[in-house]
């Protein structure tokens, strides 16, 4: 296992379309998913996809820790659950209805940023995972949104690029000293 550099936006490799996984089951592709594993651990992500390590692959991992499961009441609905450590392969997403939702993400592509992006509120989505097996789910919230941001990076997308309002892009640091809402206005 190795920790991997990690491509900062503005790098090509985070531009160009992932190529499809031909065969999931290759050595190569656990090799790749461990590592991706270990870096993100290391960079205290929730998620990596393989063109931010510089492998173009469709390859994504992520868990969603207790912490951020569940909606800000702390009642986790269905499909918001915790979710353990998945590796997804040439994973598919279909939005399950036109809600969306706001919320703030951060990308270790883009350190030191935050910001407010829109996603599917509900989703489903198939993948196969690294011993060939088929993984199909059901997503809402804070685990829908992990899953759109890091297959986002398997078509050369990043966070930014859904925001609505460039306003609501900020620097996490300043973000804690100045929260949203609780400016001084005039
Ligand atoms: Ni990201």
């Amino acid at each position: 296992m190795a920790i991997l550099k990690i491509a900062r936006m503005g790098h090509p490799v985070l531009r160009r379309p992932a190529e499809t996984v031909a065969d999931p089951t290759a050595p190569e592709v656990a090799r790749i998913a461990a590592d991706m594993i270990e870096t993100m651990f290391d960079a205290v992500g929730v998620g990596l996809a393989a063109p931010q390590v510089h492998f173009g692959k469709r390859i994504v991992v992520f868990h969603v820790p207790k912490g951020r499961a569940g909606n800000p009441e702390g009642v986790p609905d269905e499909g918001d659950g915790p979710v353990g450590l998945t590796v997804l392969i040439n994973p598919l997403i279909e939005p399950l209805d036109d809600a969306m939702e706001e919320g703030w993400e951060a990308c270790l592509s883009v350190p030191g940023l935050t910001g407010l992006v829109p996603r599917h509120r509900r989703i489903r989505y198939r993948a196969v995972n690294p011993r060939g097996e088929p993984i199909e789910r059901i997503a809402e919230g804070f685990h829908a949104r992990v899953v759109q941001h890091e297959c986002d990076h398997l078509d050369g997308i990043l966070y930014p690029q859904r925001m609505t309002d460039m306003r609501e892009l900020a620097y996490v640091e300043e973000l804690r000293r100045y929260p949203p809402g609780g400016v001084e206005r005039s």
